[in-house]
């Protein structure tokens, strides 16, 4: 069971507080979507109206325990300092003999701690540093779910040296997404898309016998038709997990699972086709030349008709390729889609999770219209994987009261 900060005494306490500021940037550098640390705002006006300090805790990017500016954190305190309406103080460092100490706190209220991910023992879940970190603080808590599939030291690790306690946006996450293990996932469909099979091979695994219906989009599909016999022509396929394509295939049939793949796809000759040059041709048409980069209208249809026999639907993965404007058409018909079934069906809900399919959401203008809408990536799919993920289980298994 998840302890909440909500009503703990944290008067003149420091509150170590881990958020998720790995957020989008542009080419210059700018963050282009900050819902990640718009969804910890509650957390955070809840400890500073109880009037404790905090001492933000995050990463960004995966910069393998290099210090780099690219992945420095230092940029962001504007973005926080904008959206909290307070001063943020920087703790710079390089994780070594330059660990900032406790005494430095007296300077403000607010601080952000340099990128995690500088620090090898980070990554490694190391005891050491997460004692190092403790020690500027006197509570800890987490409201980054979309970092918690990770057994790093300021998600695992420090929960053994502070009392710890989940924040309210993880919490809200959490609760959102339980019933997804627990309850009836019976007249539920899933939409798995993307790019490649291999990143997803476990989810399709552990769904399959658990759903009524999966559809099966994005490149990934590629491997699916190829497996059926149908030429795929020049797109993307990943030869060495055909086989995976293959069980796939058996186990919805020992389950009795709907398998849906797409009927209808628009090709193109290469990925810079202009609005003319794109094609929707059946899956049996497809050329030596083409590429699939999209579904077709046929498919959207199908897959919308499986949405109305469903009581849940479940989505990761853009349908096409996305960054594209011609080849998220059917990505956006069917969030809209989905979106609109939601009011007609009380009954109905659909879950969505994962920055990409996020972003479709966010181009179709339905993000709020989804009954959930999870920020996390990699979490979001080992949570639907039916994991135990580390840093939830750290908080839901932590007895320090010290
Ligand atoms: C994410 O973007 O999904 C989270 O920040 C976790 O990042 P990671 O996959 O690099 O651990």
């Amino acid at each position: 069971m998840l302890k909440v900060i909500d009503n703990k005494d944290v008067t003149q306490k420091v509150v170590l507080l881990r958020l998720d500021l790995n957020m989008p940037v542009d080419s210059k550098g700018d963050i282009t979507d900050t819902s990640r640390l718009e969804h910890s705002l509650p957390t955070i006006k809840l400890l500073r109206q109880n009037n404790a300090k905090i001492v933000i805790l995050s990463h960004r990017g995966r910069p393998k325990a290099n210090y780099n500016e690219h992945d420095t954190l230092k940029h962001t305190i504007t973005v926080i300092e904008k959206y909290i309406n307070e001063h943020v103080m920087f703790l710079g460092t390089h994780f070594k003999d330059d660990f900032p100490t406790r005494s430095m706190l007296d300077a403000a209220d607010v601080f952000l701690l340099e990128n995690l991910r500088f620090s090898k023992g980070e990554i490694e879940n190391s005891t050491t540093f997460a004692h190092q970190l403790a020690s500027l603080g006197d509570i800890y808590v987490n409201d980054a779910f979309s970092v918690s599939h990770r057994s790093h030291a300021s998600v695992e690790a420090i929960t053994h040296y502070l009392p710890s306690y989940a924040g309210l946006a993880l919490h809200k996450e959490v609760t959102a997404l339980s019933f997804l293990n627990n309850a009836q996932l019976s007249r539920s469909m899933v939409i798995v898309a993307g790019a490649k099979i291999s990143t997803k091979i476990s989810i399709l695994k552990n769904l399959v016998p658990k759903v009524n219906t999966l559809f099966i989009g994005g490149a990934m599909a590629n491997n699916f038709l190829k497996v059926q016999g149908y030429s795929i022509g020049q797109s993307l396929y990943e030869e060495a997990y055909l086989h995976f394509a293959e069980e796939i295939f058996e186990d919805a049939k020992i389950h009795n699972t709907e398998l849906l793949l797409p009927k209808d796809v628009m090709v193109a000759d290469d990925v810079n086709a202009l609005q003319g040059e794109k094609r929707i041709l059946t899956r049996n048409d497809i050329s030596d030349t083409e590429m699939i980069f999209d579904i077709g209208s046929l498919t959207v249809r199908s897959i919308c008709d499986a949405v109305c026999n469903s009581q849940l639907v479940l989505w990761n993965g853009p349908l096409g390729l996305i960054e594209r404007e011609f080849f998220a058409k059917s990505s956006i018909d069917v969030a809209h889609f989905i979106a609109q079934h939601i009011i007609e069906d009380k009954e109905f809900k659909a879950v969505a999770g994962g920055g990409d399919t996020n972003l479709v959401l966010q181009k179709a203008g339905v993000k709020d219209n989804f009954s959930y809408v999870s920020n996390a990536g990699g979490a979001f799919l080992e949570w639907l994987e039916g994991k135990y993920l580390p840093g939830i289980k750290a908080l839901e298994t932590c007895n320090y009261t010290k």
